[in-house]
C-alpha cells in the first residue's frame, strides 16, 4: 500500500474527484474503491457512503464489495501491509512457517499493525505465485520461494 494517510476531513472531496475521473460509472466500484484506499490509506466508513451516493449504488453493495475483496480494507492499515498466502500450494509448502517468522518479529499476530504503524500482517488467498510458493506480498511487491530464514532480511528493507 505504501501510502501517507490522507487528511480524513477531505474524504468528501477526495471522494468527488475519484468518482469524477471514473464518470460516476458504478461498473467501476472496485476501480473507485481501490483508488479511494490509495488515497486514504483504506476505506473508512464516511467514504463509502460518499462512494454509495457518488455511484447511486446502495450502501450495502459497496459495503460487501470492499469487505469481500482482500486487497481493499475498511480498518486503518499500517504504511506497509504484509499478505502472506493460505491458499493450499504456498501452505503445504510452508507458509505457516513464514506466518511465525513474521508474528515473531513484528510481534503481532494476523490481522493486526504494529504499535508503530509500519505493518499490518494480513491472510490472503492465492496471489497466482504458485509456481514460486510460498509466497508473500508487500504493498504491490511480491516474494516468492520464501524461506523462513529470508524474513529478517525483507522486512528490513521496510524499516
Ligand atoms: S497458492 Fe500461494 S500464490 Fe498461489
Amino acid at each position: 500500500m505504501n501510502v501517507v494517510p490522507a487528511d480524513l476531513n477531505n474524504v468528501e472531496s477526495i471522494v468527488n474527484e475519484i468518482v469524477t475521473r471514473h464518470e460516476g460509472n458504478k461498473h467501476e466500484l472496485v476501480a473507485v474503491l481501490n483508488d479511494v484506499q490509495k488515497t486514504l490509506g483504506y476505506l473508512p466508513e464516511s467514504a463509502l457512503i460518499q462512494v454509495a451516493d457518488g455511484l447511486d449504488i446502495p450502501l450495502s453493495k459497496v459495503y460487501g464489495v470492499a469487505t469481500f475483496y482482500t486487497l481493499l480494507s475498511i480498518k486503518p492499515m499500517g504504511k506497509h501491509v504484509i499478505r502472506v498466502c493460505e491458499s493450499a500450494p504456498c501452505h503445504l509448502l510452508g507458509a505457516n512457517s513464514l506466518i511465525d517468522v513474521l508474528r515473531k518479529e513484528l510481534r503481532i499476530s494476523i490481522g493486526e499493525t504494529t504499535k508503530c504503524g509500519t505493518f499490518t500482517l494480513e491472510h490472503t488467498s492465492c496471489l497466482g505465485l504458485c509456481g514460486v510458493a510460498p509466497a508473500i506480498m508487500i504493498d504491490d511487491e511480491v516474494f516468492g520461494n520464501l524461506m523462513p530464514d529470508d524474513i529478517p532480511a525483507i522486512l528490513e528493507k521496510y524499516k
